[in-house]
């Protein structure tokens, strides 16, 4: 019998890529999917690349009458990974409510229908609860600053929501992960990183450049106290990423250790500018980019990578794909979604 996992924003990017890495690991996952940032083709890709259609329910987790009704009618689902959320840093600037609601109505309906249950929860939270670090690398037990942003908000508020309910349930075993910058796509190129309008993410506006679909990138800011003046992100294959869901499942089956809530970093370790990743998206394509120095975009960290000792010793997990694997696997898709005419 496999072990039924529910993935609650299953067909987005990260959703997708961690719905095949427990396919390939022996789960039965589940998924729960609004499409408000995704598409219903991405289950036909799912089935293609695995030959295995996952159960889909296009739910919204803000209705928890229809969460209580998938779970009383998969009483077997055993863990949840919990990706729906609004991720927008600056549309949650201008929309607060909508971020609020949404992303902690979806965390609670799910932590209310599980009440009373055991349960094996992976929540998705970000680097962005770090604010700049003091220290870089930045580990887990650095200080949580104040959010930037309503978005990043979301995620601290939700670490301690989570936190208190671990305190007072026994009965819930619950990992969040820090993921840093995801980017890349799946080996096949038939997934991938869909953002709707034009991407406020560095990648996809790279790829979306280089394919002729956008203008030249602008290097939001070459004046920083980095190496070549531009910012440093650790970016992070969606593919390892996607693997550490599986990871800290494991994880939290093992029943193991005295705590029932724990904090992992999810990145390489390694830190690029935006200049070198421009660099090293044209040397391992071999498609010249075009791009230009602009002004500085507010509310930018300027440096920050993860210290992931901790993920690598206790979850016995590490990133795989180098930044060539990333370009390359990120070129591969948007040359897919071109050639097939995808907006
Ligand atoms: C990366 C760097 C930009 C676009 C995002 C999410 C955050 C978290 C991590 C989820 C920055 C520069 C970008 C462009 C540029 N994800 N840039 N030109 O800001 O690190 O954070 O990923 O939790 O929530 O927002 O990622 O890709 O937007 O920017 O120069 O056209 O690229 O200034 O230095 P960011 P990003």
């Amino acid at each position: 019998m496999k072990t039924k996992i529910l993935v609650t924003g299953g067909l987005g990017y990260i959703g997708s890529h961690t719905v095949l890495e427990l396919l390939c690991a022996g789960y039965e996952p589940v998924i729960a999917d609004n499409l408000s940032n995704s598409r219903i083709g991405i289950l036909d890709q799912i089935e293609m690349i695995s030959g295995v259609r996952p159960a889909f329910h296009y739910i919204d987790l803000c209705n928890e009458g229809q969460l209580a009704r998938l779970i009383a009618d998969n009483e077997d689902i055993a863990g949840v990974i919990h990706f729906a959320a609004h991720k927008a840093v600056g549309e949650s600037v201008a929309e607060p409510l909508k971020y609020y609601r949404n992303n902690f109505d979806s965390l609670l309906n799910i932590l209310k229908v599980f009440e009373g249950r055991r349960l094996n929860l992976v929540f998705s939270s970000s680097c962005t609860v770090y604010g700049q670090p003091d220290e870089l690398p930045v580990s887990e037990a650095a200080p949580v600053k104040k959010a930037e942003s309503p978005y990043g908000n979301t995620k601290q508020v939700a670490e301690e929501m989570l936190q208190d309910i671990a305190a007072a349930d026994s009965l819930k075993r619950i990992i969040s992960l820090r993921y840093f910058n995801p980017v890349g796509a799946h080996a096949s190129a038939l997934i991938g990183e869909l953002p709707s309008g034009v991407p406020q993410n560095l990648v996809p506006y790279v790829t979306q450049s280089a394919a002729g679909k956008r203008g030249p990138i602008t290097v939001f800011g070459d004046d920083y106290d980095t190496p070549d003046g531009s910012c440093i992100r650790d970016y992070i294959h969606v593919v390892d990423l996607a693997a550490a869901h599986i990871a800290a499942l494991k994880l939290l089956e093992k029943q193991e250790g005295t705590s029932n809530y724990d904090v992992f970093n999810i990145g390489t370790g390694t830190g690029y500018t935006v200049l070198e990743l421009i660099r090293a998206f044209e040397e391992n394509t071999g498609v010249k980019l075009n791009y230009h120095i602009g002004p500085r975009r507010a509310g930018d960290i300027v440096k920050v990578w993860g210290d992931v000792r901790k993920s690598t010793q206790q979850l016995g997990w590490q990133a795989k794909h180098g930044i060539a694997e990333m370009m390359r696997s990120a070129w591969a898709w948007e040359q897919y979604l071109q050639t097939n005419d995808i907006k």
